[in-house]
């Protein structure tokens, strides 16, 4: 089997590239090892950033994601029993986030490879990836316990963090930065309506909670924890008995029960392999990077890899030209940095660290006390939150 860009993975990064490729008449193949059923279900974030909604529009993916998806223009940060809103369209010149569940944006992309002819190999397990310092780079993999091979001029290494293309990259031709945390975050999806318009990141004695959403008929709700918990030790009481502590505001605000129908612990890490790039292999998203996700920039910071990467792979196509693929690592690491820095600064701010440390509970709360009430401070968490901060090489 032969292609000009072997993608895989077919989460996010590596249907985005294949639909983009696809627009500027790029022919790609992407291997994905879950069946579509099990891709489609998979439940992740959900917060999109504006340049995100603004390119799955452009790009003829953002149909459904208009009709059901919901354009948020702030957040709550509460803490100290009281609530204090971030106005996004007020602090970024009228930006806005849109709430659509990454398996959403999945769907539609699926969909759209599959309704123009393009190849989507599910149930396909990449084995590992190799000459790639020769212009015929190759993936092989398996599929009906059959061992394949595709050929091609490019890898796009989609496979997630624990996929088979970062170690492609020689272990000495690549350096990783890791930050592990003392905490994990314990997440329900909730079947009942929402408790707030907007998103609540909390700040309690007993840690960190938040109230997101998925549609109006599911809630999104995580708790920090105990990244060695169990979800058998928290039964539905336990889970909102701690929810409403955390949440409680000093004029009695109420969250909105329901029924508790997924319950799941996400581990807290920041992680960054550089370069992104080897040869003729390219790193995208969470193979080469994994947020913490308090500032809910993972799928983000997926989607703008492809940008960058698309853009360098059709320049190449129609000219030659490879200056912007040999600049590939470096254009998307500034922008990876310095999601990966505001996501690290959210967790630092709205967790708790040390129970027996008052002192550093006092300093935090201190420090949302000014991100409230200070214009300055709070227009750097809106124009990260929303994106418009990390746009260096793409302006909004
Ligand atoms: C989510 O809805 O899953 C979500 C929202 C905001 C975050 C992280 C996750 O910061």
């Amino acid at each position: 089997m032969r292609t000009q860009v072997g993608i895989v993975g077919g989460g996010p990064a590596g249907l985005l590239l294949s639909h983009l490729l696809h627009l500027e008449g790029i022919e790609s193949v992407v291997l994905e090892r879950r069946s579509r059923e099990g891709l489609e279900t998979t439940v992740r974030a959900g917060v999109l950033e504006h340049g995100t909604a603004r390119l799955l529009r452009e790009v003829g993916v953002g149909e459904r994601m208009l009709r059901e998806g919901s354009v948020h223009h702030g957040i709550e940060l509460r803490f100290d029993g009281r609530g204090h809103r971030i106005d996004f369209a007020d602090l970024t010149d009228g930006l806005s986030i849109t709430i659509y569940g990454q398996q959403e944006v999945v769907k539609d992309l699926v969909r759209a490879r599959l309704e123009a002819g393009g190849k989507v190999l599910f149930d396909t397990e990449a084995a590992s990836v190799y000459d790639l310092d020769t212009e015929s780079p190759r993936i092989h993999f398996f599929q009906d316990g059959e061992e394949e091979e595709i050929s091609c001029d490019y890898v796009a290494g989609c496979d997630g963090s624990l996929g088979v293309c970062r170690t492609g990259i020689p272990e000495n031709a690549r350096t990783e930065f890791t930050r592990t945390y003392p905490f994990g975050w314990f997440g329900i999806l909730v079947e009942g309506p929402p408790s707030t318009e907007e998103l609540i990141y909390t700040l309690h004695d007993r840690g960190f909670a938040l109230v997101s959403t998925r549609s109006p008929e599911v809630q999104r709700l995580y708790f920090q924890c105990n990244p060695q918990d169990d979800v058998e030790e928290w039964p539905d009481e336990r889970i909102w008995a701690e929810l409403s502590t955390r949440l409680a505001t000093h004029d009695g605000w109420e969250l909105t029960g329901g029924r508790i129908f997924q319950k799941d612990i996400v581990q807290m890490r920041s992680f960054i392999c550089e370069p992104m790039q080897h040869g003729r292999l390219f790193l995208a998203g969470d193979a080469a990077h994994i947020v913490p996700p308090t500032g809910a920039k993972g799928m983000n910071l997926a989607v703008a890899d492809i940008r960058v990467l698309a853009h360098a792979l059709t320049e190449f196509y129609r000219s030659g030209d490879r200056g912007s693929l040999d600049a590939y690592s470096e254009t998307c690491l500034r922008r990876v940095w310095r999601a990966q820095r505001f996501s690290w600064w959210m967790t630092s701010m709205l967790h708790r660290f040390d129970r027996s440390d008052p002192f550093q509970l006092k300093v935090q709360q201190a420090e949302l006390d000014y991100v409230t009430t200070s214009r300055a401070a709070a227009t750097t968490i809106a124009e990260n939150y929303v994106g418009a901060a990390l746009n260096i090489s793409h302006p909004l």
